[in-house]
């Protein structure tokens, strides 16, 4: 593990606005469970200062920073390497410094994958998977469901021209389509899984949903990568149906547990993280 030369592993998140970031308590509780002597703290950097800072990473010996709003794809050009994920999301979300080389890494994907699987129990092969938006967030999460070899990925989106860009950038990976949001009833008829990615239904306009929901009965799984509030409209509407629900606390967590390994290379204490950004919500 590398801890620098005052034997503290430094871990950071930076973004602008940063006060709100969860973050913090949750590698905090991470640090402590595992007994790592280390600091993580939230640095407010304006996109101004993104290049100075950077090169503070190394100075002040950084083992690992998270990246977020809005540095995730502009910090990409001031780092040595880009991992697959990140080169081909084209955005980073974790840097880890190995020596004074900072690696740009892209958990998120992969972090939301992982806890659909674990908490909703999905089984991704040959499964249809429609997915809601086509943003940042989105770009991420299709390409780590690409990459799984589901059996169709239907992609809805607001403006569906963002959709098309997306499913003919990951069309390697998985069969994926696009539909209007006019045919959104006809999609999610036969999905076997429902994502949104979207921010609709985020705090505060908890009233608002993505999709009429009316067409969900038949689907197994309804997941919303939103986690304020912890169950959104959507999921409500989803659940009372008779969905199960699968809501976006998990994606977090799971982001930060995949960047918590790189850094320190001890297994991360899920349940402690979890329980930390519970806590910090109440
Ligand atoms: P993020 O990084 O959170 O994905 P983004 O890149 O701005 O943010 O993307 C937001 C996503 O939510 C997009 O898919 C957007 O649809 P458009 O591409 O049509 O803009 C979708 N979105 C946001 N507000 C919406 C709304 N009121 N109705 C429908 N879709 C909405």
């Amino acid at each position: 593990m590398n801890q620098g030369m005052t034997g503290l592993l430094k871990l950071g998140v930076i973004g602008d606005p940063i006060a709100h970031s969860k973050s913090p308590v949750m590698h905090q509780a991470a640090l402590r469970e595992r007994r790592i002597v280390g600091s993580y703290t939230a640095l407010h950097v304006t996109p101004d200062r993104l290049e100075d800072f950077i090169r503070t990473v190394r100075e002040e010996e950084y083992r690992g920073i998270n990246v977020t709003i809005p540095h995730k794809e502009n910090v990409m050009r001031y780092l040595d390497e880009l991992d697959e994920d990140a080169r081909r999301i084209g955005a980073v979300n974790t840097i880890v410094n190995e020596g004074g080389r900072l690696i740009g890494r892209n958990t998120d994907g992969i972090g939301y994958v992982r806890s659909l699987k674990e908490e909703a129990a999905a089984e991704l092969a040959g499964r249809r998977i429609v997915v809601l938006g086509a943003g940042g967030a989105a770009r991420g999460i299709v390409y780590a469901l690409a990459s799984e070899a589901p059996g169709r990925i239907t992609l809805l989106n607001r403006t569906t021209e963002r959709a098309e860009a997306l499913a003919r950038e990951w069309s390697d990976l998985a069969d994926i389509a696009v539909l209007p949001s006019s045919r959104a009833a006809e999609a999610l008829q036969d999905a076997d899984i429902v994502i949104n990615t979207t921010s609709v239904g985020m705090h505060p306009h908890m009233d608002e949903v993505p999709i009429d929901s009316a067409p969900l009965r038949g689907t197994e799984i309804v997941s919303d990568l939103i986690y304020n509030p912890l169950e959104t409209k959507l999921l409500r509407l989803a659940r009372e149906k008779g969905c199960q629900t699968h809501g976006g606390l998990g994606m977090f967590v799971y982001q930060g547990a995949y960047a918590f390994e790189y850094w320190t290379g001890v297994p991360a204490p899920i349940a402690a993280m979890r329980e930390a950004v519970l806590d910090s919500m109440n």
